[in-house]
């Protein structure tokens, strides 16, 4: 099996040529208790800086999700100190003064774009704090709607701006203010007051295994006749 050199904190280690960072740090013995999660590059918590021998550019990436190289040093980022102020929704239009204020920080954006080269997500992260000035809320909405709060833009941006908490101050200002209001939620809700699904839920909660699962394969069959 070929194996590549790896530097952990350090410490080199020679591993699989084909394993993740994640699998190469666990095959020589770390043992994560924080800094990793899904394992699947949906939750963000294995965010790494790697810095290839003879390449001048950090490689950043999820060490879920990205493959080891030879001569690649890994700094985990872990967590990343930041500070959110609290989301006010109320009492707050969706505009980009209320982005502003909440985050001031947002006026020191020197526009180097290094948010965007180290995103995983392939976000243009740069592009969206720009979308703010044009209150372009819908678009920031969508286009960071798979950002997974890695922390990687925040510990390399020379301006110490959290792009992720930016993002998702604008997310729940449009969600609240702009988003058209679901009639179908309301209807649903209205029903859960009247107390419609009483029986329902009480047979629900006294019914035994075998109940539960037929109910269950009812549900999958009745949503995939739809
Ligand atoms: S926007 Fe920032 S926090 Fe979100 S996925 Fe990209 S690098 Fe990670
Ligand atoms: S890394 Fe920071 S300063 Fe550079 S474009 Fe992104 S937010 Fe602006
Ligand atoms: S462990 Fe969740 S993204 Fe890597």
């Amino acid at each position: 099996m070929e194996r590549v050199r790896i530097v952990f904190m350090g410490q080199a280690y020679e591993v699989p040529a084909l394993s993740t960072v994640l699998q190469a740090l666990e095959g020589v013995g770390y043992q994560f208790v924080r800094g990793v999660g899904c394992r699947g590059g949906l939750c963000g918590a294995c965010a790494f800086l790697g810095h290839l021998e003879g390449e001048e550019q950090i490689r950043p990436g999820l060490a879920c999700q990205s493959i080891v190289a030879d001569g690649l040093h890994i700094s985990p980022v872990p967590s990343y100190p930041v500070i959110r102020p609290p989301h006010i929704l109320e009492d707050r239009a969706a505009t980009y003064e209320t982005v502003r204020d909440a985050y001031p920080e947002l006026l020191r954006c020197i526009g180097c774009n290094t948010c965007t080269r180290v995103c995983p997500q392939d976000i243009p992260v740069m592009d969206l704090l720009s979308a703010t000035f044009r209150n372009d809320f819908f678009r920031i909405a969508d286009k960071s709607f798979d950002c997974i709060l890695c922390g990687l833009c925040a510990a390399r941006c020379p301006a110490d701006i959290a792009p992720f908490n930016i993002f998702l101050y604008v997310r729940r200002l449009t969600g609240r203010h702009l988003t058209p209001p679901s009639h179908d939620v309301a209807k649903r809700v209205e029903g859960i007051d009247a107390g419609t699904f009483e029986e329902d839920l009480d047979r629900l909660m006294s019914a035994g295994k075998e109940e539960l699962e037929q109910a269950f394969r009812g549900f999958q069959t009745a949503r995939s006749g739809n």
